[in-house]
């Protein structure tokens, strides 16, 4: 086990890597811990759970709303929770953002951490301490920024992940390495899916850099002013496009970091969209679903990260720098509808 610390604005946050869920006992007291998880991470690794206390929820988005965070908080107070109880997420990004949630109001805010199970979790969700939930159509409109105290990584626990959740958290994996890491952007290109799937020393390493990454990102910026806007490339057609055509995430966030790729080609220069889009098919992402842009489009214009009629981009230089743009709104559109022409 690997232990490294980061520190932000008003805590540290351990991350232990190369980690197996068996040795949790020894970073933290499982006695007076209560673990929060879904029902599918629960049925394929029951052993893990046997003699704690825990509370299952059912799986998916549509769970993670204050109903459920009132269910977790009936059960805490079942439970005699205190704060000298430690909250403890185990699963994907849904039941991460909820634990990290529940557990900053409950009692005005317990000691919490994730064992995060799906790639997406281990490489985005889990990190920076934005936890939250969705109110009817806006997705995580209510929420905190506060940081976990341990991050526990067992790559193990992938295993079990079904294959389309892997291509989902591959989308944030190579938008990280295009944003930031040309070198493993090329590391990228000399694998697959599968490649990592069979190799747990190169998951185990993928996994690891993909949070130094975001880390880094998160410890220069912690409240979202500048730098960690940069993590929203590819997000900001993509939300857009998962909104209007209930994508799942990651290839809508694919299709995002397509368009991002060619504005780049016309504000910054940039070069290598075909390298991009290629490594994205490589891990199974779609890069052309027809999109009708004016649709779109309108989404966007309600974006948060629009300050009157500029939008600001995230784009690429080169492979491994990223940059935002302010972009106006008008030359934007007609950016996005040469695009669509052009395809
Ligand atoms: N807080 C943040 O900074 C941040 C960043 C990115 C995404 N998110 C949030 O993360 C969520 C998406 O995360 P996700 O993609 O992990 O979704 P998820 O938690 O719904 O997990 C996806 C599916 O995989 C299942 N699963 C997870 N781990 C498994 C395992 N090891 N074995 C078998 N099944 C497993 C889950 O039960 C679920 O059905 C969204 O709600 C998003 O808003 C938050
Ligand atoms: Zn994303």
């Amino acid at each position: 086990m690997l232990k490294k610390t980061f520190s932000f604005s008003a805590s540290k946050t351990n991350c232990y890597f190369d980690a197996s869920l068996a040795q949790l006992g020894n970073v933290v007291d499982k006695e007076r811990s209560i673990f929060i998880t879904d029902q599918h991470v629960y049925d394929h690794h029951k052993k893990h759970f046997k003699g704690t206390r825990f509370i299952q929820i059912p799986a998916g988005e549509t769970f993670k709303v204050q109903s459920t965070i009132d269910q977790i908080i009936d059960q805490l107070i079942s439970f005699g929770a205190d704060r000298k109880t430690t909250i403890i997420g185990v699963g994907g990004g849904v039941i991460t953002d909820i634990t990290g949630y529940v557990a900053s109001v409950y009692m005005r805010g317990l000691p919490f951490g994730f064992v995060p199970t799906s790639i997406l979790g281990m490489v985005d969700a889990s990190i920076g301490g934005k936890n939250g939930i969705d109110v009817g159509n806006y997705k995580n409109m209510v929420g905190v920024i506060r940081q976990p105290g341990f991050l526990f990584y067992d790559v193990n626990l992938l295993q079990t992940l079904p294959a389309e959740e892997w291509v989902n958290g591959f989308a944030e994996v190579i938008k990280h390495a295009a944003i930031k890491d040309a070198t493993l952007f090329r590391e990228l290109e000399n694998g697959s899916i599968n490649s990592y799937r069979k190799d747990k020393k190169a998951l185990t390493d993928l996994i690891r850099k993909n949070v130094l990454i975001k880390s880094a990102v998160v410890q220069k910026d912690e409240f979202e002013d500048s730098e960690r806007r940069l993590l929203n490339f590819g997000h900001t057609l993509g939300h857009a496009v998962e909104n209007v055509y209930s994508l799942p995430h990651g290839h809508a966030i694919s299709v995002g970091i397509k368009a991002a790729c060619l504005i780049s080609e016309e504000m910054t220069n940039f070069k290598e969209t075909s390298r991009v889009t290629s490594l994205l098919q490589q891990y199974g992402l779609p890069i052309d679903i027809p999109v009708d842009f004016s649709k779109v489009i309108e989404i966007m214009r309600m974006d948060k990260k629009k300050t009157r009629d500029i939008m600001n981009y995230v784009l690429l230089e080169k492979l491994g720098k990223a940059v935002i743009k302010p972009i106006p709104m008008q030359q934007l559109e007609k950016l996005l509808y040469s695009i669509a022409r052009a395809r």
